[in-house]
C-alpha cells in the first residue's frame, strides 16, 4: 500500500516493435495513491507512438492501442502486462540484495531490473529509450553465476560492499525474468537461454527432471521450449532457450509476451483463484489468437499432460501468449515439473479443468472439451494417446535425460496416478 504522502511516480514504457532491435517510446506509466491512498496505476500511449503505422498493443486485453487514459487499482496499480515484465520472487531478491535494501516499491522493481526481461517492453525515466542491452552474461560465466545465486539463497539479507557489486554486475544483468527458482540469462553462439539452477534441498535433480519433462511433453505433441542440461562445478544447470528473443545481425528481435494471469485479469494470490481456469483461458485464446482452433487444442493437450505428470505448479504465470509480429499465439510450454504427491485417488491442478473443478482426472478433462473446440471422440483420442505415451515412456525419457535411477524412483508416483481414470466411461 502506498502512503498518502507519497507522490505519484512516473516512468516511460518502451516497446521494441516487430522486426526491430531497438526500442521506441510507447507511453507513460504513473503509479501513485488515489485520494483515499489506494495505489492507482495510469497509462497513456504517446501520441507519436499511436501515429506509427507499425505500432502494436502492449497487450490484447487491458492496454489496447487507443488514445485514452487507462487506469487500474488492481494488482496494486500495476497493469498485468507490466507486471509480467517485472521481476518476480527471485529477481526481486537479487535487486534487494544488490541495492542492500528492500522490499522496494513496484516502480523500483521495474526500473531496477535489467533489460533482459521477458517480452518486448522496457522501462526508464528518460523519454528517449536507452540503447538495447548488448552485453549478456555468457554460458562461460555460469560457474560464477551459480555460486552467487547459491550464496543469495543461503543468506537472503541485503549486503553492501564487494559482494553487492558482484551481484550488481553479474546476476542483476540477467534475472529480470519472473519465477521463484534461482536463474540467470546467458548467451552462447545459439542465442539467449534461461539458466535455472538447482537448489540445495530440492527433492531431486530439478534441472534433469525438468529437461526430461520438456522432452516428454514434446513426445506428446506439445510445442515446448528447447532445453539442455550443462554441468558446471559438478552441479547440473537447466538451459531453456528463450523463445521471446531471436538473434539477427542487427541485434535481438523481441517478441511481446503476456501471461495467462493477465489474460484472465487475475492476481497471483490465492484470493483470485476462481479466475484461474483452463476453460476460461481456452476461451480467451479462441478470442485472441490468430489460429484459435490450434491454440485451444494445444492448451487442452498441456492441461492433459500436466494431469498425467502431476504438475500441480501449472498456475497462470506458467502459461503465456507471444507475438512475433501482430498476431498472438500460445508460447511454447515451459516450467513443467512433476510434484511429490501422496494421494492416489485425487490430485488437483492449479487451474480449473472442467465440471469437477481442478480435479486432474480424464473424466474432468473431457467434461468441457467443446470449449477447447474438440468434439468428444477427438478429446478422448488425445487423452488415451497421451496416457499411453506418458505411462509407457516417462521412464526411458527420464533416463535418457540423465535422471538417476534414484530420482526416477522419487518421481515415479507422479505419472498416470490411479485416480486419473476414476469414473471414466468412454463411449
Ligand atoms: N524459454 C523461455 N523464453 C522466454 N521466457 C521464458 C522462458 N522460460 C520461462 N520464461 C519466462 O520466465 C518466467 C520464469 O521462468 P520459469 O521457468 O517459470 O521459472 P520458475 O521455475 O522460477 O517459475 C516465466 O514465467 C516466463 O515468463
Ligand atoms: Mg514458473
Amino acid at each position: 500500500m502506498i502512503s498518502k504522502s507519497q507522490q505519484p511516480r512516473r516512468c516511460y514504457v518502451y516497446m521494441t516493435l516487430p522486426g526491430e532491435t531497438k526500442p521506441v517510446t510507447a507511453g507513460r506509466y504513473e503509479l501513485g495513491p488515489d485520494r483515499s491512498g489506494v495505489p492507482l496505476g495510469r497509462f497513456v500511449y504517446g501520441r507519436s507512438y499511436l501515429a506509427r503505422a507499425e505500432a502494436v498493443e502492449i497487450d490484447p486485453v487491458e492496454l489496447k492501442l487507443a488514445p485514452r487514459l487507462y487506469e487500474t487499482m488492481l494488482l496494486n496499480g500495476v497493469f498485468g502486462a507490466l507486471r509480467d515484465a517485472a521481476p518476480d520472487y527471485w529477481g526481486r531478491l537479487v535487486i534487494e540484495r544488490a541495492l542492500g535494501k528492500g522490499p522496494l516499491g513496484e516502480m523500483d522493481y521495474l526500473l531496477q531490473s535489467a533489460d533482459d526481461r521477458a517480452g518486448a517492453l522496457g522501462f526508464g525515466l528518460n523519454e528517449k529509450p536507452p540503447a538495447p542491452m548488448r552485453q549478456f552474461n555468457k554460458t562461460l560465466d555460469l560457474e560464477k553465476l551459480q555460486s552467487i545465486a547459491l550464496a543469495i539463497l543461503k543468506d537472503k539479507n541485503p549486503v553492501r560492499g564487494p559482494e553487492a557489486e558482484q551481484v550488481q554486475k553479474l546476476l542483476l544483468r540477467g534475472t529480470s525474468m519472473g519465477g521463484a527458482r534461482p536463474k540467470a540469462v546467458v548467451e552462447d553462439s545459439e542465442g539467449l537461454w534461461v539458466a535455472k539452477f538447482n537448489r540445495p534441498g530440492d527433492s531431486w535433480n530439478s534441472a534433469r527432471v525438468e529437461h526430461a519433462m520438456l522432452c516428454l511433453a514434446k513426445a506428446c505433441e506439445i510445442s515446448v521450449a528447447d532445453s539442455k542440461v550443462v554441468s558446471v562445478a559438478r552441479r547440473d544447470i537447466l538451459l531453456v532457450k528463450r523463445f521471446d528473443r531471436e538473434r539477427t545481425k542487427a541485434g535481438y528481435l523481441r517478441h511481446r509476451m503476456v501471461s495467462a494471469l493477465t489474460l484472465l485479469r487475475a492476481d497471483g494470490g490465492i484470493q483470485d483463484r476462481a479466475k484461474w481456469s483452463y476453460v476460461l483461458l481456452a476461451e480467451e485464446l479462441r478470442r485472441l489468437c490468430a489460429e484459435p482452433r490450434k491454440a485451444a487444442a494445444e492448451l487442452f493437450r498441456r492441461m492433459c499432460f500436466n494431469a498425467l505428470i502431476s504438475n500441480i505448479d501449472d498456475h497462470p504465470r506458467n502459461h503465456a501468449i507471444i507475438a512475433k509480429d501482430r498476431d498472438w499465439k500460445l508460447s511454447p510450454a515451459y516450467d513443467i515439473t512433476p510434484s511429490k504427491q501422496v494421494s492416489l485417488e485425487h490430485r488437483d491442478l492449479a487451474m480449473t479443468v472442467g465440471d469437477l473443478g481442478r480435479y486432474a482426472s480424464a473424466q474432468n478433462l473431457l467434461s468441457q472439451c467443446n470449449r477447447f473446440l474438440l468434439d468428444r471422440p477427438e478429446a478422448e483420442a488425445i487423452v488415451a494417446r497421451m496416457e499411453a505415451q506418458v505411462g509407457g515412456s516417462w521412464h526411458s525419457v527420464a533416463r535418457k535425460s540423465g535422471v538417476t535411477v534414484r530420482d526416477c524412483e522419487a518421481i515415479k508416483g507422479a505419472f498416470v496416478y490411479p485416480g486419473f481414470s476414476f469414473g471414466l466411461q468412454v463411449a
